[in-house]
């Protein structure tokens, strides 16, 4: 899997085919992160969370790990700034081992590459790095219960998930949902917001208890 050849078209694409409805997800519940000193996205991409987190946060630290260089190389661009506080990891989540706690992690459009038991791994895995009120903000599509929205859902995704297929390899061929393991590692959803007819959805969870 490899984001690699769609790097240097994802911007456009986005802009494209989204707006900035993906943004205002990402950014839904920024202000959650206040007075947050150490921060992990997960799958940063090209760098629009950390842009944003990071005019809004300056004093926090920002740590942005992506599997993908040439994804890494343009969120550093756009997130380059004097006194910038951001490191910069490349490195498979699968295979990352963390050392450090964090009090918020970040998954912007980035749990839907996993298949389910990748998935699981990976919340396990970001579960035991982060603190005991950490806060776990997450974007993502989204499949509505029933209805043509549930319909319009799974074609945008069937066509979503092929493209991304054969343009990078994507394990996953649908969306899993990360609620139930977000709850196993002590997690409750505080927020959820939904827009495009229950396509897109913002969480910000908290953990309360293990
Ligand atoms: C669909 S893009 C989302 C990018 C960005 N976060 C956004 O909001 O648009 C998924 C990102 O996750 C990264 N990614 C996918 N699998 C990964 C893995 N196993 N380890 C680290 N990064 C991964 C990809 O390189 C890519 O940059």
């Amino acid at each position: 899997m490899s984001f690699e050849h769609i790097a240097p078209h994802y911007d456009w694409m986005e802009r494209l085919l989204a707006g900035e409805r993906l943004q205002h997800m990402r950014e839904a519940w920024l202000e959650k992160l206040k007075g947050c000193r150490r921060i992990l996205s997960v799958g940063e991409g090209h760098g629009r969370f950390a842009a944003a987190c990071t005019a809004r946060f300056p004093e926090a630290e920002l740590t942005c790990l992506d599997a993908s260089p040439r994804m890494l190389a343009q969120a550093r661009q756009r997130t380059l700034r004097p006194g910038e506080n951001c490191r910069w990891v490349e490195a498979d989540i699968l295979e990352w081992i963390q050392v450090e706690r964090y009090d918020a992690i970040v998954t912007c459009f980035s749990l839907d590459c996993f298949s389910p038991g990748q998935l699981a791994a990976v919340v396990a895995k970001l579960a035991s790095c982060a603190t005991d009120e950490a806060c776990w903000l997450v974007a993502d599509f989204a499949v509505p219960a029933d209805g043509a929205a549930r319909w319009r859902a799974q074609l945008v995704h069937a066509l979503m998930y092929g493209f991304f297929r054969i343009v990078t390899g994507l394990p996953a061929r649908r969306l899993t949902p990360p609620d139930e393991l977000l709850r196993a590692q002590g997690f409750s959803l505080c927020g959820r917001r939904v827009t495009e007819w229950g396509l897109l959805q913002s969480d910000w969870w908290r953990r309360t208890g293990r």
